[in-house]
């Protein structure tokens, strides 16, 4: 199946919105502060920032921050995510990729090849990109089902 390519300006507006999350990054032990911007299937954008913790391992990435906002509201489809993340300033020096952990977080609410992942450096440096692409041959909810 093809999946829904968004429009420029769609792809925009999310990178800005994921840049906006990315300065509420609560990453006083890293310094490495990270956005992203959900797109749901209705057209809503959830955003979140990576939440760090004294403890360490009670950190959270910003991807599973919107991905648990969004579930914890009942909003289980989705379109897309844009992801920006770079050490502490206001500067986007690197395309931040997400995590192994945050993929398989993606994989159980998304279709791998529709749902699109965008990698910014600014709302016109962008690469697009999808699930299925970053996490292939993957393990998913109807794995465990008998069919
Ligand atoms: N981080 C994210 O928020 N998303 C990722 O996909 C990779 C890493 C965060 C976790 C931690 O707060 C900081 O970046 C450094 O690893």
């Amino acid at each position: 199946m093809e999946s829904d390519r968004l429009s420029q300006e769609e792809i925009k507006g999310l990178i800005k919105k994921a840049i906006e999350a990315r300065r509420k990054s609560y990453s006083p032990y890293s310094h490495y502060q990270v956005g992203a911007a959900l797109l749901t299937a209705d057209g809503q954008i959830i955003t979140g920032c990576n939440i760090e913790n004294a403890a360490y391992g009670p950190s959270n990435c910003a991807e599973r921050t919107a991905f648990f906002k969004a579930v914890s509201e009942g909003i289980c489809d989705f379109s897309a995510i844009a992801i920006v993340g770079s050490p502490e300033g206001e500067e986007l020096t690197q395309y931040a990729y997400p995590c192994g952990v945050c993929r398989q977080v993606m994989r159980e609410f998304c279709e791998p090849s529709q749902f699109q992942i965008i990698v910014a450096k600014a709302e016109d440096d962008y690469r697009v990109m999808t699930l299925a692409e970053l996490l292939p041959e993957s393990f998913g909810p109807e794995n465990l089902r008998e069919e």
